[in-house]
């Protein structure tokens, strides 16, 4: 049997870093070395999420875990202070990486290309793991060939602190890739309460929803004459992510450099 993929997690003790943790243990071909949070005090990560079969301390400090598992792959799940230092440790010890946390500028990005190619390793930066939601933004950017006329509602839960969602401006950006050059709207709009027609991004409107209860959707609406076509993709909870992180993980292991959005994956 060929031999199992060993994984460490940063950020393990974060609601994604959870979800990950389980979904690499429970995979065959995978084997879950490290977990690594700075709130990490040595307890037991098997009392964390209730399952004896996950039997590793909780570490603090990176480099020590790296030497002492000599990983092949880290998932990160921190923060936008944390990722960049994170990755490129990782890299620098020829470890791939699978980078879910969002955050990284384009400066930073290119470096960490530079660096994954100089050690010849991959390294993915994923915004958005739910398979669903990339498919979402690939039926968008074909209908767009045939429908010029177009807005998106993506809908949150209330903490989410920016606004429009990356997904949405990226959905926006992938329709205007694809569209015909839109006409001029012979309406003449006024707006009687200030955003009531949405924010602009290349002339899609995007709506954003903030209510409890929510996690995180999307609807992409088309309008023709005599038509539309919705295409609409809800994420219920974070496992849905975790598909994708195990799809990442086994594909950058084969692969050198830097890749970009799980698209280039899929
Ligand atoms: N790519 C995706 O599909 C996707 C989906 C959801 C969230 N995210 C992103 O993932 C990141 C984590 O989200 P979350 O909701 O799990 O956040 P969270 O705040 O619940 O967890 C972050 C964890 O990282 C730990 N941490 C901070 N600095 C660290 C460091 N230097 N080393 C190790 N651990 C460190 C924190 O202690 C915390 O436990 C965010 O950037 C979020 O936007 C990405």
């Amino acid at each position: 049997m060929a031999e199992k993929i060993k994984v460490i997690i940063t950020g393990a003790l974060g609601k994604m870093g959870v979800e990950a943790v389980k979904a690499v243990h429970e995979d065959n071909e995978l084997s879950l070395v490290g977990v690594v949070d700075v709130k990490g005090k040595g307890e037991n990560f098997s009392e964390i999420v209730n399952n004896k079969e996950i039997n590793l301390n909780l570490e603090n400090d990176l480099d020590r875990i790296i030497a002492k598992t000599k990983p092949d792959v880290m998932v990160d799940f921190t923060n936008p202070q944390a990722v960049f230092n994170n990755v490129k440790t990782a890299l620098s010890n020829k470890i791939t990486c699978v980078v879910g946390t969002t955050g990284l500028n384009e400066v930073e990005l290119n470096q960490l290309e530079k660096l994954a190619i100089e050690q010849e390793v991959g390294v993915a930066v994923i915004p958005n793991f739910a398979i669903g939601a990339v498919l979402m933004m690939k039926f968008a950017k074909d209908a767009a060939k045939y429908f010029s006329d177009v807005e998106v509602i993506e809908l949150h839960h209330d903490q989410k602190m920016d606004a429009p969602s990356g997904t949405a401006i990226k959905t926006a950006q992938m329709i205007t890739e694809n569209r015909e050059q839109r006409p001029p709207r012979n309406t003449k709009e006024f707006e009687k309460v200030a955003g009531a027609r949405g924010g602009d991004v290349n002339q899609v409107r995007i709506h954003s929803v903030r209510l409890p209860g929510f996690i995180a959707h999307q609807e992409v609406i088309f309008g023709g004459v005599g038509q539309s076509l919705t295409i609409r993709h809800d994420s219920y909870d974070r496992v849905g992510f975790m598909p994708g992180v195990i799809m990442a993980i086994k594909h950058m292991i084969e692969t050198k450099g830097l890749v970009y959005g799980l698209e280039n994956i899929m």
